[in-house]
């Protein structure tokens, strides 16, 4: 088949890890004869310095004619003093809204190689494999009305019905296709928003009988998260809930380096690793690339629908975890190497898994 993918590199280490992932799309493509186009743009820091805004207009206007959008990340200390809509996240965001990706998935899962690697006791972190939905188009990261001043400053967060229908939906959906388990996370004890979401979560649950759902709070789910990760399946959640339970869940995996995701909802899907632009280790190859190639293996799946591709790409990035190869962050790694390398590695355990996917 033939792809259109944009590549938004970013800032930080985001041009490091999304030219890894680029390489490993290339070598997808050669192995299993597709033709994929790679067209790259400007966001973030890097296009502020470039043309005064983080989301210059044909960025957003290439992006919506792609077949996928792959972001490394966005953020540094060169633009923490720019003005809201000046700074790199805000490009995020728009980009974010613009393709209409309410719905974000980062799955979690805990890799029998690095169960050292976490902090949490390996017989808790043993066998971990959740799906944090984390709702992207809506509530405090949006909400109106906002404002700033010396003396006051206001965020909202309002959720519609119809925008907390649509991600229960994705979220009820890949439950059905996993342990059929639900957890929808919220604070309904304190938040009208969150009452209403636990409402139409219950009101959807009667569609899907064969799903078992649960409701907790955010302030408990947070303890049971690293209490007894095991036990969770998908957890749905709202934006910034997600947001920080996905770096909270991040500690289970051994690393924010390893973790992708997949923003979808609307026709054009955004691939990017959890991470952030890490500024304080860019630019010197130390940054680690499993994270952007295992959002490249979810653009494979769920942008393509080229399912034995992902799990090929998968499967090489397992071989290469399972044989104590790693990056400066995974601890306990026998064989560390630099940002590229790593790579290179993940893509001679391509060679090697290809043929048994193809
Ligand atoms: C994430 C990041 C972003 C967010 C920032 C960079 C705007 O933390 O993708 O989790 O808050 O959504
Ligand atoms: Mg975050």
């Amino acid at each position: 088949m033939e792809a259109r993918i944009v590549v938004l590199p970013g800032d930080g280490v985001g041009p490091e890890v999304t030219r890894e992932a680029v390489a490993c799309l290339q070598a997808i493509g050669e192995a299993f004869g597709h033709r994929f186009s790679f067209r790259e743009a400007l966001i973030g820091g890097a296009a502020v310095d470039a043309c005064g805004d983080p989301l210059p207009e044909a960025t957003l206007e290439l992006c919506r004619t792609a077949d996928a959008v792959l972001l490394g990340a966005v953020g540094g200390p060169a633009w923490d003093k720019h003005p809201r809509d000046q700074r790199p996240e805000s490009g995020l965001l728009r980009l974010r809204q613009g393709l209409g990706l309410y719905a974000n998935l980062r799955p979690v899962t805990v890799h029998p190689a690095l169960e050292d690697a976490s902090p949490v006791r390996p017989e808790i972190v043993r066998g971990t494999d959740m799906m944090i939905v984390r709702e992207l188009s809506g509530g405090l990261y949006f909400g109106e009305p906002r404002s700033f001043s010396p003396e006051r400053a206001v965020n909202t967060l309002p959720y519609s019905r119809e925008e907390i229908l649509r991600v229960a939906r994705v979220a009820f959906d890949l439950a059905r296709g996993r342990r059929k388990k639900l957890v929808s996370v919220d604070k309904a004890n304190v938040l009208e928003t969150s009452r209403l979401w636990r409402m139409v979560v219950d009101e959807l649950s009667a569609e899907y009988p064969d799903v078992a759902v649960q409701h907790a709070y955010v302030d408990s789910f947070a303890m049971s998260l690293v209490a007894r990760p095991r036990d969770f399946d998908v957890v749905l959640t709202e934006n910034l809930f997600g947001d920080i339970l996905s770096d909270e869940a991040a500690v289970l995996a051994g690393s924010l380096g390893l973790l992708p995701s997949a923003s979808l909802g609307g026709t054009v899907g955004l691939y990017e690793p959890i991470h952030g632009s890490a500024p304080d280790i860019a630019g010197r190859d130390l940054a680690n690339p499993v994270g952007t190639i295992l959002s490249a293996a979810m653009l494979l799946r769920h942008a393509l629908g080229l399912l034995r591709e992902a799990a090929a790409l998968e499967a090489a990035v397992d071989r290469t975890l399972a044989e104590g190869h790693g990056t400066q962050d995974l601890k306990g790694a026998t064989h560390s190497h630099g940002t590229a390398a790593m790579g290179a590695v993940i893509r001679t355990a391509l060679e090697l898994v290809g043929t048994e996917h193809r």
